[in-house]
């Protein structure tokens, strides 16, 4: 954080703050780095920007910017429930997908007695929006090859827990649940605690073996699917993503949501970028593509790079972590550590990855 002028930072550190004291431990949410004239592969985005036809959308509902938006996100939600052939009572949009955990807390958690259950290592707003709720995390690690265990989250359940997150692909590892994995899984939590699939990257998905949560909805009333707009629909700056699950819990979601929280404009480039979805899911069929290309040519020079069904790869490199993305920040490429673990890197374009295949082939381990 800078400060504008000294005069102003002396003001502001002597000041105590009336604010609740834990959330000094409250983990940060680490962003991808932005650098200008550096490649970024660190966020998972798309890195083509939204057809023209969303953008006309978008500068079209930017008119009417002095309206509040339609709360209801009424057109939205009637196209979203034509797409998955349900009752739009059965949806609830928000903004992003990552402002739908928080609410799926708040409607599950109503205290310090009641528990989120979630592996790790996984998407990180799950501990933060955990913590502000002021539940208590049950974490499971995830097993030797990166992927959830579920019979480990199944058995980690306890009758306190109120709500599990489920991340397939896995952010960051990528790797994906199976369906019978998923439907065994389930079974052994039993209908009384929610479980939210988050499917953030369902849209770069190929093996034929993963789960699919829209096509669980009618058998499990617990289970909430969670998609967005940011990825595939290349709308991450403008902020959508939703939520399929029961009338009542599409209805609890909208209840403990912000006001108006999803704009105009996102709500108009959502509707376009729909109408736009073959463009949209070609582009993805070619990162899938480059996906194969970049983890082959890791795994080629040595690299552990699990199979992943997301746009980016997990490289796991434990205490060369930091190492790896200083040496491709000197190649000018963004890569995300987690340091002492691994790096998450987005799969892009054929120039982009080449230049970090390039980077990665040069490092020394
Ligand atoms: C697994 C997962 N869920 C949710 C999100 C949040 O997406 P949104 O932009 O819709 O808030 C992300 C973003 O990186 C993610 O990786």
């Amino acid at each position: 954080m800078t400060w504008p002028n000294d005069k102003y930072r002396a003001a502001t550190v002597t000041r105590m703050a009336p604010i609740r004291g834990d959330l000094d431990s409250l983990p940060t949410y680490v962003p991808g780095r932005n650098i200008p004239g550096a490649i970024k592969l660190a966020s998972n985005e798309v890195s083509l920007p939204p057809p023209p036809k969303v953008l006309s959308a978008i500068a079209e509902a930017a008119t009417i910017g002095n309206r509040y938006p339609d709360l209801a996100v009424t057109g939205l939600t009637a196209r979203l429930a034509d797409e998955f052939g349900m009752e739009p009572e059965r949806i609830a949009v928000g903004c992003g997908s990552v402002s739908l955990c928080q609410q799926l807390v708040s409607i599950a958690c109503a205290g310090p007695a009641d528990e989120v259950v979630y592996a790790w290592r996984s998407f990180e707003s799950y501990p933060i929006v955990t913590q502000v709720a002021g539940a208590r995390r049950r974490v499971v690690p995830l097993d030797a090859e990166f992927r959830h265990d579920l019979d480990a989250m199944a058995a980690a359940v306890t009758p306190d827990t109120r709500l599990v997150f489920v991340c397939s692909p896995n952010n960051p590892t990528g790797t994906a649940v199976r369906r019978a994995e998923f439907e065994r899984f389930l079974r052994a939590v039993g209908p009384n605690v929610l479980v939210a699939l988050d499917e953030a990257y369902r849209e770069f998905v190929t093996d034929p073996d993963a789960v699919d949560g829209t096509t669980l909805l009618d058998a499990h009333p617990n289970l909430v699917v969670l998609r967005t707009f940011s990825k595939a629909y290349r709308l991450a700056g403008l902020r959508v993503g939703y939520a399929l699950g029961t009338p009542e819990v599409a209805q609890a979601l909208r209840k403990v949501g912000s006001p108006f929280a999803v704009s105009t404009m996102a709500q108009a480039a959502a509707l376009a970028a729909l109408d736009c979805r073959a463009e949209l899911l070609a582009a993805c069929a070619e990162v899938t593509g480059e996906r194969t290309r970049v983890r082959a040519a890791l795994l080629h020079v040595g690299y552990t790079v699990p199979r992943t069904e997301a746009n980016f790869v997990w490289v796991a490199l434990g205490e060369r972590t930091a190492a790896f993305a200083a040496h491709c920040l000197d190649q000018k490429v963004v890569v995300r550590p987690f340091p002492t673990e691994g790096v998450r890197i987005t799969v892009s374009t054929p120039e982009e990855n080449d230049a970090l295949l390039a980077a990665a082939l040069t490092f020394e381990r």
